[in-house]
């Protein structure tokens, strides 16, 4: 029956899901800029990539830009968790801009594998998505070096110079399972190709991943919480379906659930992406409670205890007179 409250369902509860240390410190940046420097506070591209944080933020007080030559001199801007080149910094530098940086400790890290393996003259290549500002970002750390392979089907054609003294190193917000076979057919053209010193993918991305695998198999349905351009939120879908997820949704919020969806199943798993807040999960709850879907049943693979303290510019002034 369409939309009718078909009685028993259960909800498998992902978990980790939702906020990692990097977007919670990146969104707490934002907020303590507003309050310390009041409106407008700029941001260089979405803070996080999801909607209802940006238009939250908007409300406070945030003022959202695509480059820093939008931000008139003087003012503040705040990098983006997602990070950025040090082409961007030194032009919001050359501006006179006050930069707070908000980049990922996580993604920071990938930067700086980025810049010694360039100064060994060693070749990159780059796991990730072609125009995502993570990769441009880190992209930007060593243009000449490297080179960004975007797909398994890529690592099959991709042409290197120096095939012998090449690494490669990835964005932090892909699928686990994807990154491994490619980097087995890069191997299988380069087979001198190194590893990066430690895992690229972050741990949030890695431990959401793994809760859905959990869950995926028991639910005829899965629900991923995450904006459309939210790389983890998007890669959660597929693990689902890749996972024994016979239908798996990607939503902005509870309003985008088709209730079709809903029809025949008797539990529907739930996760939601690394920059979803969680207020948005309970609504979703609360929605499918109200579809009959009403017994939660959390699944939880690890625990994540993990804070990052707030970018330099904020901590420096704190116990300032402002
Ligand atoms: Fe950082 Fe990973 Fe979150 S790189 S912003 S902890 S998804």
């Amino acid at each position: 029956a369409d939309g009718s409250v078909i009685g028993s369902g259960r909800v498998l509860l992902a978990a980790p899901r939702g906020y990692c240390a990097g977007v919670d410190r990146a969104v707490i940046a934002v907020e303590k800029a507003l309050e310390r420097y009041g409106s407008p506070v700029y941001v260089r591209k979405q803070i996080v990539h999801n909607v209802h944080v940006v238009k939250r933020l908007e409300e406070q007080g945030a003022v959202f830009v695509d480059e820093v030559d939008e931000v008139p001199p003087g003012a503040h801007i705040v990098f983006s968790a997602h990070g950025v080149s040090p082409a961007v910094v030194r032009a919001a530098a050359e501006r006179g801009l006050q930069a707070i940086d908000a980049t990922c400790p996580l993604v920071t890290k990938v930067h700086r594998e980025a810049v010694r393996f360039a100064r060994d003259d060693k070749q990159i290549l780059l796991i990730g998505h072609h125009g995502h500002e993570e990769v441009e970002g880190t992209m930007g750390e060593a243009p000449e070096r490297t080179i960004l392979v975007g797909s398994p089907e890529e690592a099959d054609t991709v042409e290197v110079s120096d095939p012998e003294n090449l690494v490669w190193l990835s964005q932090t917000t892909l699928s686990v399972d994807e990154t491994m076979e490619t980097v087995r057919r890069l191997r299988a053209r380069f087979p001198n190709l190194a590893d990066p010193p430690s895992d690229d993918i972050c741990y949030a991305t890695q431990n959401r991943q793994v809760a859905v695998k959990k869950v995926a198999p028991d639910a005829d349905v899965v629900l991923v919480v995450g904006s459309a351009n939210s790389s983890n939120s998007v890669r959660l879908v597929e693990v689902a379906l890749e996972n024994g997820a016979e239908r798996a949704y990607r939503i902005d919020d509870a309003s985008e659930l088709d209730p079709a969806w809903l029809a025949g199943a008797g539990s529907v798993g739930v996760s939601s992406g690394a920059s979803v807040p969680e207020r948005l999960v309970e609504e979703l709850l609360a929605t499918l409670a109200g579809h009959g879907f009403g017994s939660v049943e959390e699944v939880r693979t690890a625990e994540e205890d993990l804070v990052f303290s707030l970018p330099r510019e904020l901590r420096r002034t704190a116990s300032g007179a402002q």
